[in-house]
Protein backbone atom coordinates (compact mmCIF):
# COMPACT_ATOMS: atom_id res chain seq x y z
CA UNK A 1 0.00 0.00 0.00
CA UNK A 2 1.15 3.60 -0.69
CA UNK A 3 2.27 5.74 1.87
CA UNK A 4 -0.51 8.55 2.00
CA UNK A 5 2.44 10.99 2.27
CA UNK A 6 3.30 14.60 3.73
CA UNK A 7 0.39 16.47 2.00
CA UNK A 8 -3.19 17.10 3.09
CA UNK A 9 -1.55 18.94 6.09
CA UNK A 10 -3.04 22.28 5.20
CA UNK A 11 -5.44 24.21 7.03
CA UNK A 12 -8.06 24.66 4.16
CA UNK A 13 -11.71 23.45 4.93
CA UNK A 14 -11.67 20.67 1.08
CA UNK A 15 -14.61 20.01 -1.25
CA UNK A 16 -16.33 16.96 -0.46
CA UNK A 17 -15.31 14.00 -2.63
CA UNK A 18 -18.30 12.80 -4.81
CA UNK A 19 -19.84 9.73 -3.21
CA UNK A 20 -18.68 6.06 -3.95
CA UNK A 21 -21.44 3.53 -5.24
CA UNK A 22 -21.54 1.99 -1.03
CA UNK A 23 -23.96 -0.06 0.46
CA UNK A 24 -24.01 -2.31 3.90
CA UNK A 25 -23.28 -5.26 3.25
CA UNK A 26 -23.64 -7.20 7.05
CA UNK A 27 -22.56 -7.09 10.34
CA UNK A 28 -20.96 -10.05 11.52
CA UNK A 29 -19.82 -11.35 14.74
CA UNK A 30 -16.86 -13.44 13.45
CA UNK A 31 -13.95 -12.14 12.49
CA UNK A 32 -13.30 -14.27 9.62
CA UNK A 33 -16.75 -14.25 8.56
CA UNK A 34 -16.10 -15.17 4.59
CA UNK A 35 -17.61 -12.90 1.49
CA UNK A 36 -19.25 -13.53 -1.59
CA UNK A 37 -18.08 -12.30 -3.79
CA UNK A 38 -14.09 -12.24 -2.72
CA UNK A 39 -13.00 -8.99 -3.30
CA UNK A 40 -10.15 -6.95 -1.53
CA UNK A 41 -10.71 -5.80 1.64
CA UNK A 42 -9.75 -2.32 4.00
CA UNK A 43 -10.49 -2.66 7.87
CA UNK A 44 -10.37 0.63 9.94
CA UNK A 45 -8.89 0.27 13.38
CA UNK A 46 -8.82 2.50 16.06
CA UNK A 47 -9.84 3.49 19.85
CA UNK A 48 -13.47 3.65 20.82
CA UNK A 49 -14.86 7.26 19.28
CA UNK A 50 -11.45 8.12 17.22
CA UNK A 51 -14.03 8.80 15.01
CA UNK A 52 -13.88 5.21 12.21
CA UNK A 53 -17.44 5.39 11.33
CA UNK A 54 -16.87 9.26 10.35
CA UNK A 55 -14.37 8.44 8.44
CA UNK A 56 -15.54 5.78 6.62
CA UNK A 57 -18.83 8.13 5.79
CA UNK A 58 -16.43 10.71 4.77
CA UNK A 59 -14.66 8.76 2.11
CA UNK A 60 -17.12 7.42 0.90
CA UNK A 61 -19.08 10.40 0.38
CA UNK A 62 -21.90 9.36 2.27
CA UNK A 63 -23.08 11.07 5.24
CA UNK A 64 -25.09 8.20 7.17
CA UNK A 65 -23.38 4.77 5.84
CA UNK A 66 -21.65 3.83 8.92
CA UNK A 67 -23.54 4.64 12.36
CA UNK A 68 -21.48 7.33 14.55
CA UNK A 69 -22.62 8.54 17.81
CA UNK A 70 -21.02 10.65 20.58
CA UNK A 71 -21.62 8.22 23.18
CA UNK A 72 -18.35 5.81 22.52
CA UNK A 73 -18.34 1.90 21.66
CA UNK A 74 -21.41 2.17 19.43
CA UNK A 75 -19.98 -0.09 16.66
CA UNK A 76 -20.13 -3.50 17.67
CA UNK A 77 -19.94 -6.00 15.61
CA UNK A 78 -17.70 -6.61 12.25
CA UNK A 79 -19.45 -4.06 10.04
CA UNK A 80 -19.53 -4.92 6.51
CA UNK A 81 -19.53 -1.99 3.51
CA UNK A 82 -18.82 -2.88 -0.15
CA UNK A 83 -17.65 0.57 -1.31
CA UNK A 84 -16.44 1.19 -4.72
CA UNK A 85 -14.57 -2.38 -5.65
CA UNK A 86 -13.73 -3.74 -2.54
CA UNK A 87 -15.31 -4.13 1.15
CA UNK A 88 -14.68 -2.05 4.06
CA UNK A 89 -14.65 -3.30 7.39
CA UNK A 90 -15.77 -1.14 10.03
CA UNK A 91 -14.63 -2.34 13.70
CA UNK A 92 -15.47 -1.91 17.08
CA UNK A 93 -13.14 0.90 19.27
CA UNK A 94 -10.65 -1.00 21.40
CA UNK A 95 -9.90 0.58 24.96
CA UNK A 96 -13.07 1.20 26.25
CA UNK A 97 -13.18 1.14 29.48
CA UNK A 98 -17.15 1.09 30.45
CA UNK A 99 -17.22 -1.98 28.57
CA UNK A 100 -17.12 -5.43 30.50
CA UNK A 101 -14.58 -6.97 30.80
CA UNK A 102 -16.08 -9.80 28.90
CA UNK A 103 -16.91 -7.25 26.34
CA UNK A 104 -13.53 -6.14 25.70
CA UNK A 105 -12.16 -9.18 25.35
CA UNK A 106 -14.42 -10.11 22.85
CA UNK A 107 -13.76 -7.41 20.45
CA UNK A 108 -10.72 -7.89 21.05
CA UNK A 109 -10.53 -10.95 19.66
CA UNK A 110 -12.85 -9.37 16.69
CA UNK A 111 -9.74 -7.05 15.76
CA UNK A 112 -7.25 -9.86 16.41
CA UNK A 113 -8.63 -12.43 13.96
CA UNK A 114 -9.41 -9.53 11.22
CA UNK A 115 -5.72 -8.03 11.39
CA UNK A 116 -3.85 -10.88 11.69
CA UNK A 117 -5.97 -13.81 9.81
CA UNK A 118 -8.48 -12.60 7.34
CA UNK A 119 -7.25 -14.05 4.19
CA UNK A 120 -8.36 -11.21 2.16
CA UNK A 121 -7.00 -8.55 4.07
CA UNK A 122 -5.58 -5.72 1.40
CA UNK A 123 -4.60 -3.53 4.26
CA UNK A 124 -5.66 -1.51 7.45
CA UNK A 125 -6.65 2.34 7.83
CA UNK A 126 -5.20 2.83 11.69
CA UNK A 127 -6.87 6.08 13.26
CA UNK A 128 -5.51 7.84 16.15
CA UNK A 129 -6.68 11.18 17.53
CA UNK A 130 -4.81 14.30 16.42
CA UNK A 131 -4.83 15.48 20.03
CA UNK A 132 -3.52 12.56 22.43
CA UNK A 133 -0.44 10.49 22.72
CA UNK A 134 -0.97 7.25 22.11
CA UNK A 135 -2.57 4.86 24.50
CA UNK A 136 -1.18 1.67 25.41
CA UNK A 137 -3.81 0.01 23.74
CA UNK A 138 -2.39 2.13 20.55
CA UNK A 139 1.18 0.72 21.10
CA UNK A 140 -0.32 -2.94 21.27
CA UNK A 141 -2.43 -2.55 18.07
CA UNK A 142 0.45 -1.00 16.27
CA UNK A 143 2.76 -4.32 17.69
CA UNK A 144 -0.15 -6.56 16.36
CA UNK A 145 -0.10 -4.98 12.72
CA UNK A 146 3.33 -4.78 12.73
CA UNK A 147 3.60 -9.04 13.45
CA UNK A 148 0.86 -9.06 11.02
CA UNK A 149 2.98 -7.58 8.36
CA UNK A 150 -0.66 -5.56 7.03
CA UNK A 151 0.35 -2.26 5.33
CA UNK A 152 -1.18 0.04 7.48
CA UNK A 153 -2.01 3.57 6.41
CA UNK A 154 -2.22 5.59 9.37
CA UNK A 155 -4.45 8.76 10.23
CA UNK A 156 -4.58 11.31 12.37
CA UNK A 157 -8.47 12.24 13.30
CA UNK A 158 -10.42 15.46 14.23
CA UNK A 159 -7.58 17.78 12.68
CA UNK A 160 -10.70 20.64 12.70
CA UNK A 161 -9.99 20.90 16.82
CA UNK A 162 -7.14 22.78 16.40
CA UNK A 163 -5.45 25.00 14.56
CA UNK A 164 -3.05 24.72 11.70
CA UNK A 165 0.36 25.81 13.88
CA UNK A 166 -1.23 23.52 16.65
CA UNK A 167 -2.03 20.32 14.05
CA UNK A 168 1.63 20.52 12.93
CA UNK A 169 3.08 20.66 15.99
CA UNK A 170 0.83 17.69 17.32
CA UNK A 171 1.60 15.49 13.77
CA UNK A 172 5.19 15.71 14.65
CA UNK A 173 4.95 15.22 18.34
CA UNK A 174 2.38 11.85 17.59
CA UNK A 175 5.30 10.78 14.70
CA UNK A 176 7.62 10.82 17.43
CA UNK A 177 5.70 8.79 20.14
CA UNK A 178 5.12 5.96 17.13
CA UNK A 179 8.65 5.62 16.07
CA UNK A 180 7.34 7.20 12.56
CA UNK A 181 8.44 9.60 10.32
CA UNK A 182 5.85 12.42 10.08
CA UNK A 183 5.09 11.94 6.32
CA UNK A 184 4.01 8.59 7.24
CA UNK A 185 1.03 10.11 8.90
CA UNK A 186 -1.61 11.58 7.75
CA UNK A 187 -4.18 14.64 9.01
CA UNK A 188 -7.62 14.68 8.43
CA UNK A 189 -10.95 15.99 9.58
CA UNK A 190 -13.92 14.02 8.84
CA UNK A 191 -15.94 17.27 9.63
CA UNK A 192 -13.52 19.96 7.01
CA UNK A 193 -12.66 17.23 4.68
CA UNK A 194 -8.84 17.60 5.15
CA UNK A 195 -7.10 15.00 3.48
CA UNK A 196 -10.42 12.74 2.92
CA UNK A 197 -9.63 12.77 -0.85
CA UNK A 198 -6.00 11.72 -0.14
CA UNK A 199 -6.88 9.13 1.94
CA UNK A 200 -8.92 7.66 -0.33
CA UNK A 201 -6.90 8.13 -3.30
CA UNK A 202 -4.50 5.62 -1.29
CA UNK A 203 -7.36 3.30 0.02
CA UNK A 204 -8.36 2.69 -3.64
CA UNK A 205 -4.86 2.20 -5.08
CA UNK A 206 -4.46 -0.69 -2.52
CA UNK A 207 -7.83 -2.10 -3.11
CA UNK A 208 -6.78 -2.24 -6.83
CA UNK A 209 -3.49 -3.16 -6.43
CA UNK A 210 -5.15 -6.12 -3.75
CA UNK A 211 -6.33 -7.60 -6.93
P1 LIG B 1 -16.84 3.53 18.09
O1 LIG B 1 -17.61 2.86 16.99
O2 LIG B 1 -17.65 3.76 19.31
O3 LIG B 1 -15.52 2.90 18.37
O4 LIG B 1 -16.51 5.06 17.59
P2 LIG B 1 -15.89 5.52 16.20
O5 LIG B 1 -14.42 5.43 16.24
O6 LIG B 1 -16.59 4.84 15.06
O7 LIG B 1 -16.25 7.08 16.21
P3 LIG B 1 -17.49 7.82 15.51
O8 LIG B 1 -17.23 7.98 14.06
O9 LIG B 1 -18.76 7.20 15.95
O10 LIG B 1 -17.31 9.30 16.14
C1 LIG B 1 -17.26 9.51 17.54
C2 LIG B 1 -17.55 10.98 17.83
O11 LIG B 1 -16.49 11.81 17.30
C3 LIG B 1 -18.84 11.50 17.20
O12 LIG B 1 -19.43 12.44 18.09
C4 LIG B 1 -18.36 12.19 15.93
O13 LIG B 1 -19.23 13.21 15.48
C5 LIG B 1 -17.03 12.77 16.39
N1 LIG B 1 -16.08 12.93 15.26
C6 LIG B 1 -15.68 11.97 14.40
N2 LIG B 1 -14.80 12.46 13.48
C7 LIG B 1 -14.65 13.77 13.78
C8 LIG B 1 -13.87 14.84 13.20
O14 LIG B 1 -13.14 14.69 12.21
N3 LIG B 1 -13.95 16.05 13.82
C9 LIG B 1 -14.74 16.27 14.90
N4 LIG B 1 -14.74 17.50 15.44
N5 LIG B 1 -15.49 15.31 15.47
C10 LIG B 1 -15.45 14.07 14.92
MG1 LIG C 1 -17.84 3.23 15.02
Amino acid sequence: MSKPGGRGQGSGVSAPPPPLPAEFVGSFPDPLHPLQPSLPEIAFLGRSNVGKSSLLNALAGRKALARVSAAPGKTELLNVYRVDAGYWLDLPGYGFAKHSKTARAGFRALLEGVASRRPSLSGVVWLLDVRHPPSQDDYAIQELLAKAGRPVLAVLTKADKFSAPQRSRALAQRARELGMAPDELLLTSSTTKLGIEELRESILTAVSGGR
